[in-house]
């Protein structure tokens, strides 16, 4: 049996295929490279470079890979912002390349695939914490083709008997526990590897964006959540659809919610260095709070998130992040 990973050089999708890697998987990735690296690439993984929009492309790679039994699906663009200036790169990459995957997925007899969803499905939250159950209105375009995925796999799933685990990620962070792996986005716009920039050189200061939040210091709360963490859900929700079980939806977090100004001062610790912080004005599309309820992922899936303490995250990062100054670039 193997498991096809789409996106598997990106930054959770790699994390994915080294804890499969970990656990002795047959693995075969899908990756286009646009965002995601080569040299993220496991190994030991058989890697297809290509798009997931390609039909005939997809077609040879289920031909070829004829054990692929349940396929997790990172391929993605994910950047909030860009999402809102160019809503029709999301629309055409993430929901239509999921349509040609979901017929190429009935075609070859693929019953399961297990999906990379977001917070960003829910919008401004109702209330804190969050469940799965809760109204979901994402506010950028991102959300909303990630919400429309999720929609397309539930009545693709009815009519062609396929089963999906939907995975609403919160704030993704931190790295391969080896240091040879990590975060890379180009451009980055995530607060920890912005954040550790500073101690690199590469950054006068961090931003701090908005310290008017009616929380308890006024910057934003986030549940930040171990990207080791993430990977090993994939897997749970990987064996759960092998199972047999029926299709799901799940939040992953930590349930714990750290301000901005918290991770800067937890970042000062870790590097020692003394990280200077400059308060800007919002960023546009901010919930003040975003916290996970991942109750049902734990009691379902049986997940136990094993690194929730920030300090422990932020050095995961550092140690890549300061071996590998320009990510998976040549002057490392
Ligand atoms: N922030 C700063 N300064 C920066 C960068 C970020 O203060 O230079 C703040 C943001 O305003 C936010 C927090 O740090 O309050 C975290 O920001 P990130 O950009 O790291 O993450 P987001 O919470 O915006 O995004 C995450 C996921 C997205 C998902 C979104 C849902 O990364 O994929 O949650 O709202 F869509």
């Amino acid at each position: 049996m193997s498991i096809l990973v789409l996106g598997g050089a990106g930054y959770i999708g790699s994390h994915t295929v080294y804890a499969l890697k970990e656990k002795g998987e047959d693995v075969v990735i899908i990756d286009n490279l646009e965002t995601g690296y080569k040299e993220a690439v496991h190994p030991e993984a058989r890697f297809y470079e290509g798009d997931i929009r390609n039909r005939a492309f997809l077609d040879e790679v289920f031909e070829k890979e004829t054990g692929i039994q349940a396929v997790i699906h990172f391929a993605a663009n994910s950047q909030v912002g860009e999402s809102m200036v160019d809503p029709l790169k999301y629309y055409d990459n993430n929901l239509c390349g999921t349509k040609v995957l979901l017929d190429a997925m009935v075609a070859h007899d693929i019953k399961h695939i297990v999906f990379s969803s977001t917070a960003a499905t829910y919008g401004e939250p109702e209330r804190i914490p969050i469940l799965e159950t809760d109204r979901t209105e994402p506010v950028n375009t991102y959300g909303e083709t990630k919400l429309s995925m999720e929609k397309m796999f539930k009545w693709v799933g009815k009519a062609h008997g396929l089963t999906y685990v939907s995975l609403r990620y919160f704030n993704a962070c931190g790295a391969h526990i080896s240091g040879q792996i990590g975060e890379a986005h180009n451009p980055e716009t995530h607060l920890i590897p912005l954040i550790l920039q500073v101690p690199l050189g590469q950054r006068e200061a961090i931003k701090i964006f908005g310290e008017d939040y009616g929380t308890k210091d006024g910057t934003c709360i986030r549940d930040y959540i171990h990207v080791t963490d993430l990977a090993q859900a994939h897997i749970l929700a990987v064996q759960y659809l092998l199972d047999g079980k029926e299709s799901n939806i799940f939040n992953l977090g930590n349930g714990i919610g750290f301000t901005v100004k918290e991770v800067v001062e937890t970042a000062r610790k870790v590097t020692g260095h003394p990280i200077p912080a400059v308060i800007e004005g919002r960023r546009a599309g901010d919930p003040a709070q975003l916290i996970a309820s991942s109750e049902k992922a734990k009691t379902v899936l049986g997940w136990k998130p094993e690194h929730a303490d920030l300090e422990e995250i932020i050095e995961t990062a550092w140690k890549w992040h300061s071996t590998h100054p320009n990510g998976y670039g040549k002057e490392d």
